[in-house]
């Protein structure tokens, strides 16, 4: 359990703390987000993250609130209070207070930071993914900047529910073309009949995951035919492995899409050393 949490220049107990009700990230999902994995209590792939922060936030023309010397020292200090170890990093930028107006405030106002602590149990993930996940497929409905980590996040909340209704972990959206674009907090990938590694392609409309570019990497290195491909849903159930990756799920083994089995039904080979080199690469370079 996370307890303490930074607000706005303040480290408060999670209990007291609030933001204002005309936050315009409360009211119009007018807001950035950021995930770090942490291990042994340092944050993971810091770069990748910082840098596609910074990126969302001109998207918005929302000012960066500190730098990123600032802002690694309040996360590390942040994880020091909550003496967490293993675990997740979540920081929150808003546009800031303002009377509602769907138009920005005329007035500068300050961005509103939040950022919380959250343990895992990495013998818990570890198993689950010695277990491999199963996915199911929803059709993509979002709108047309997923590049952009923003709060609105409302179409991914629903398609994870349909996961869970269905006993599954995470949903892939797939698009009017029958292409998987990436799940609702995670990017897709699957080993094809050919052993080419497979993930979507940046300049469709996914988030640039900061796992998927280190693993692009990691995979190289290691030897692996790798494409920046789409690949559709009936690639994927032929597909002999699957897997996703993000901040949460690390790479993780799917064996199910919409309950038919991949491959032989558990965790692929492929999958299961790239989980282990990402981790390996994930402890060297966390800061
Ligand atoms: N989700 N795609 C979506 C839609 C995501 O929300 C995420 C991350 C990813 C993977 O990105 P990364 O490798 O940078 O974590 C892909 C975070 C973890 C979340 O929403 O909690």
């Amino acid at each position: 359990m996370s307890r303490i949490a930074y607000v706005n220049g303040r480290f408060v107990p999670k209990a007291d703390a609030m933001v204002h009700i005309e936050d315009r990230g409360y009211q119009l999902a007018d807001a950035v987000y950021e995930v770090w994995a942490l291990f042994d209590g340092k944050l993971a792939d810091p770069e990748g993250h910082f840098a596609r922060l910074e990126r969302s936030l001109a998207e918005l023309s929302i000012d960066m609130p500190m730098s990123r010397a600032a802002l690694t020292v309040v996360l590390k200090e942040a994880v020091r209070r909550n003496r967490i170890r293993e675990g997740l990093v979540y920081l929150q930028i808003s546009r800031g207070v303002a009377r509602r107006d769907h138009a920005f405030p005329t007035e500068p106002v300050a961005p509103a930071v939040v950022v919380t602590v959250s343990r895992v149990d990495r013998a818990a993930t570890e198993a689950r993914a010695a277990k491999g996940v199963a996915v199911v497929t929803t059709p993509e409905n979002r709108w047309g900047r997923c590049d952009i980590k923003t709060v609105g996040l409302l179409p991914n909340a629903l398609a994870k529910q349909k996961a869970r209704e269905a006993g599954a972990v995470e949903a892939w959206f797939v698009d009017e073309l029958g292409l998987v674009t990436e799940g609702a907090s995670s990017n897709a990938w699957i080993v094809d009949g050919d052993g080419v590694l497979r993930t979507r392609d940046t300049q469709a409309n996914i988030l640039r995951g900061v796992t998927r570019l280190t693993l692009l990497d990691v995979a190289r290195e290691a030897g692996l035919k790798v494409e920046e491909r789409p690949f559709t849903l009936e690639e994927a159930l032929a597909a002999k492995e699957a897997f996703i990756t993000g901040a949460g799920s690390l790479v993780l083994p799917v064996v199910a899409v919409d309950g038919k089995t991949i491959g032989g039904g558990s965790p692929g080979p492929v999958a299961m050393e790239l989980r282990r080199l990402y981790i390996e690469r994930a402890k060297a370079t966390a800061v």
